[in-house]
């Protein structure tokens, strides 16, 4: 299956071009596909562009059917479809299925419908405590700020009601998967964009569905799985894996399963792929990486299962800046996009990332868009960081991200400028035409692609394995430690060496 090897470029598509106001949109990626095609990976994972007030840039979806004005139109998502298949890409949808927006038809029929109303059970509402309900119905916080995951509506005669649950803001409401009609909707949504020809879906919360929300043990509001929850979230997937597999042309979804360990191995099987976050959460710790990985790995060998390597997105401070300070952290940077390319199962590059762009932590308090920033109080200053838009081309913002004179919706750094598609295109050493140059030769090499994985012994600080697929043979190696080590034997196929290996640098020897 193509999706067992593929390489996945991740459009975060508020910041991907803009071709007229400032926030990218479906017509700016349609004329900037050539980009994404010189890197050839094999599928594009577009965040949402569903309608949505955008009160979590789209993770809040009021219709799940349609597209987003600010995207474009429902004939731009087409000409999209059809560009990117025409170019040999696939199409990733991100698909919400844990919350609806407080605005999609269901919730605001919830509020107006009443209490103990079929309406209302599609949500998760609970009396409140006290004489009057006027405390939430559990004390448990909410892990996106704002203190509770409860939020008190008026109900429709203006008396204060009941309260409902949300894992994140207010204007996120939790469905309730115990109520079949949820599932029905979901397959119902599936159909439509896999009928329209979409290649498969990045599935958001996907190991949340089903939570016991009155337990009262439970202080985060994410870790509020119920304990018999994953047999019935497992139930939904196995479902939907089964609408997916009865479409021809191989068919795909990645699950967002931050779970770990066996949690975590359940869901590798119900879905094609899932997220192998616990690389992600190493950071540059040789240890720690090491034990991601082959625990990945055993869920690859045990069950079957594909990892889906990751290490930047648009909820995580940028590997070149999370890695270390300065060009260390672009070394580093490089070094685990190389590592990640290096491994069995599919690959997840986020924009930006083939740039070495880094996290842009210094942006204005009072441009900060993500919700995390107000429902902190202004003490966590969230996302926004990673999710600045591309610096295309020239010398000043917009960096040809949006039409002259047209302001992108979150500031560009001056620092962009040594950065831009442009700019390093044209050095054949850039960060860019190393991250092109490291992806075509994953395709070269069917060790890479589809070979057996062996780990090699290697000194502390430096891991080491080995790709084989017959002839083909390619040794990885990566330098976390201070000094530099010795090269197995073999002939640079890509790396910064020097005789050595270097601190900070990853190499590929083949023919050893
Ligand atoms: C995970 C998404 O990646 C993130 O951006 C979003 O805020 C939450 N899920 C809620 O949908």
């Amino acid at each position: 299956m193509w999706w067992q090897e593929a390489v996945v470029y991740q459009i975060y598509p508020r910041s991907y071009f803009s071709t007229g106001t400032g926030v990218g949109d479906l017509r700016g990626i349609i004329e900037r596909l050539d980009h994404i095609v010189d890197l050839c990976v094999d599928a594009i994972w577009m965040s949402p562009v569903y309608c949505s007030p955008h009160a979590d840039h789209g993770y809040d979806v009021s219709d799940y059917f349609d597209i987003d004005p600010l995207f474009g139109t429902m004939a731009d998502f087409d000409d999209l479809l059809a560009a990117a298949h025409a170019r040999g890409l696939r199409v990733l949808l991100d698909m919400v299925p844990n919350h609806t927006s407080d605005q999609h038809a269901w919730f605001i029929e919830a509020v107006q419908a009443g209490p103990g109303s079929a309406a209302r059970d599609r949500y998760l509402f609970r009396d409140g405590r006290g004489p009057d309900g006027s405390l939430p119905p559990t004390d448990t916080v909410c892990s996106f700020g704002g203190g509770t995951v409860w939020t008190r509506i008026t109900e429709a005669d203006g008396t204060p009601g009941q309260w409902y649950f949300h894992l994140f803001t207010p204007e996120q409401p939790d469905l309730n998967w115990a109520q079949p009609q949820v599932l029905a909707e979901f397959e119902r949504i599936w159909r439509f964009w896999l009928d329209k020809g979409v290649d498969g879906f990045r599935v958001d919360v996907a190991d949340h569905l089903t939570k016991d929300v009155d337990r009262t043990d439970m202080p985060e509001g994410n870790q509020l799985l119920e304990h018999d929850g994953h047999n019935r979230t497992h139930q939904v997937w196995q479902h939907l894996r089964r609408v997916l597999d009865s479409y021809d042309g191989q068919r795909t979804a990645v699950g967002e399963v931050w779970a770990r360990g066996a949690e975590h191995a359940g869901y590798a099987v119900d879905f094609p792929t899932t997220f192998a976050f616990d690389v992600l959460k190493a950071d540059w710790d040789a240890a720690k990486l090491r034990a991601a990985i082959s625990g990945a790995m055993w869920e690859r060998d045990e069950l079957g299962a594909t990892p889906a390597w990751v290490v930047d997105n648009h909820d995580t401070p940028r590997t070149a800046t999370r890695l270390g300070p300065g060009q260390t952290g672009v070394h580093r940077s490089l070094a685990m996009t190389q590592l990640l390319l290096s491994l069995p199962g599919s690959v997840y590059l986020y924009q930006g990332q083939e740039l070495g762009l880094p996290n842009v932590d210094d942006l204005p308090d009072e441009v900060l868009a993500d919700p995390i920033w107000a429902r902190s109080d202004f003490t966590d200053r969230g996302r926004d960081g990673c999710r600045v838009p591309l610096p295309w081309s020239g010398d000043e913002p917009s960096f040809g991200f949006a039409p002259p004179g047209v302001k992108p919706w979150l500031p560009q750094p001056a620092a962009f400028a040594d950065l831009t598609i442009e700019r390093q295109r044209t050095n054949p050493d850039s960060f860019l035409n190393t991250v092109r140059k490291l992806v075509r030769l994953r395709h070269e090499h069917p060790a890479l692609r589809c070979g057996s994985f062996r780990w090699l012994d290697s000194p502390d600080g430096v891991l080491a394995f080995e790709r084989s697929c017959e002839a083909d043979r390619v040794v990885f190696m990566v330098n976390m430690s201070d000094t530099p080590v010795s090269l197995p034997a073999g002939t640079v196929v890509a790396g910064d060496v020097r005789g050595q290996l270097p601190p900070d640098r990853a190499v590929w020897l083949a023919g050893a």
